[in-house]
């Protein structure tokens, strides 16, 4: 049984999801894991702790000052007497009150206790979940190192609005929990990664410069899901605003040159992972100087020259990883231009995503690809660009087990 011997501490907060908590029990015990389930006061409005603690076979711990409780086990030990803490459905409150350090219950001073791992299933009202208050708390909690599953796209249970915002479900918590506690959760230990994320800057000027909207997510979040199963992970990333990502080496570039150069002085590497929105033009020359306007004159042109294609130089490299795998952002004809990028750029695969406007995906936290292999083509489902990296990461695992 996969999670044999996991001992799981599941905090239940208060939504409609939490009776999917129910089923999410199940699961974890028919793998072999232990569950001790903490309740918060919301979330018995919505279920009862005799059914959490049938269905878990362990006492049900609610209340910070129960006499009894804090003699037999105590909230300290509650927090540590177990491999992951596990919180699902994750309320907005529960998600703020971790945030900002707050413990004013049990559940939220077990997650200010623990040293354990914390993985959290949010789940809410989808204008909840895009309130500038909830991005800026989850944002600042995987910054402390708190991982996520979901929330997912689709119908909410109570109010029928769509949107992001409902809970994953049972099997994707699990899934989600047993990448974070298998043992042999380092199928990539002893491989070398290379991932490029972010866009690239092409000066124009000393202040200026060619720029495109990549936000760096997507790569970032898989280096962050190859560095969890063990590779050995060079980050080399163009500008962008988010943190670096714990656990491997980051090099920062501003330049396509830079960052081929990064890239090929990592070699020789087992995978690429080329996410990297690398501008396809920099300036022929671009000024040492800030250049100046001069009203009534000409106006300044901009000769542009090709960037190197750092995917297609890995692609066919004396070097080349076992496996190079390739973005693809189109917004038309996704998945014949992707084809086509595969054997010209000498990849293994192709993730491919509609980027058009429309779509949100560029800049943004969710991402809807297809992955493009030479024998196939496979749609994923709209994911959280996390999601999308745990995914990918678990192809990359599976085509090394492989051999
Ligand atoms: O040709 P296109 O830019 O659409 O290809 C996208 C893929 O190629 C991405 O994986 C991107 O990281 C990579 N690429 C690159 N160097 C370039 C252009 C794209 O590595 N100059």
């Amino acid at each position: 049984m996969v999670l044999a011997g996991k001992r799981i501490l599941l905090i239940i907060s208060g939504g409609i999801a939490a009776y999917k908590s129910l089923d999410l029990i199940r699961r974890l015990r028919e793998r072999g894991a232990s569950v001790r389930p903490v309740m918060t006061a919301g979330a018995q409005q919505f279920i009862t702790p005799l059914a959490v603690g049938a269905l878990a076979a362990d006492h049900v711990f609610t209340d910070l000052f129960s006499r009894q409780d804090e003699q037999d086990v105590g909230h300290i030990r509650l927090a540590r007497d177990c491999d992951l803490v596990l919180i699902a459905p994750a309320t907005a409150d529960l998600l703020a009150k971790m945030a900002n350090g707050l413990a004013d219950d049990l559940a939220s001073t077990i997650l200010l206790a623990t040293d354990r791992p914390v993985l959290a299933a949010p789940a809410m009202n989808p204008k909840m979940w895009a309130h500038a208050a909830t991005k800026r708390n989850v944002e600042m909690l995987r910054g402390d190192g708190i991982a996520f599953v979901g929330p997912m796209k689709g119908e909410m249970a109570e109010s029928g609005e769509t949107g992001t915002g409902r809970m994953a479900e049972p099997f994707e918590i699990v899934a989600a929990v047993e990448m974070r506690l298998h043992d042999g959760a380092k199928p990539l230990a002893g491989k070398k990664a290379i991932i490029t994320s972010g866009p690239t800057h092409e000066p124009i000027d000393p202040v200026r410069y060619i720029a495109n909207r990549s936000s760096g997510r997507q790569g970032h979040a898989i280096a962050s899901a190859l560095a969890a199963l063990g590779a050995d992970v060079t980050l080399v990333s163009g500008p962008v605003t988010i943190p670096d990502p714990a656990g491997m080496h980051v090099i920062h570039v501003e330049r396509a040159d830079d960052m081929r150069d990064a890239v090929l002085a990592a070699l020789p590497a087992d995978i690429a992972v080329m996410v990297a929105a690398v501008a396809d033009w920099k300036v022929a020359s671009a000024s040492d100087q800030k250049i100046k306007k001069h009203p009534g004159e000409s106006l300044p042109t901009l000769a542009l020259t090709e960037n190197p294609d750092i995917l297609k130089t890995v692609g066919h490299h004396t070097q080349r990883p076992k496996l190079v795998i390739g973005f693809a952002a189109e917004t038309q004809d996704v998945e014949s231009n992707a084809r086509a990028k595969l054997e010209r750029k000498g990849a293994d695969i192709i993730v491919a995503n509609d980027v058009s406007p429309a779509t949100g995906i560029m800049g943004g936290t969710r991402n809807r690809v297809k992955i493009i292999r030479h024998d196939g083509v496979e749609q994923w489902p709209d994911l959280d660009k996390d999601d999308v990296a745990v995914r990918l990461a678990a192809l990359i695992a599976e085509q090394f087990k492989q051999g």
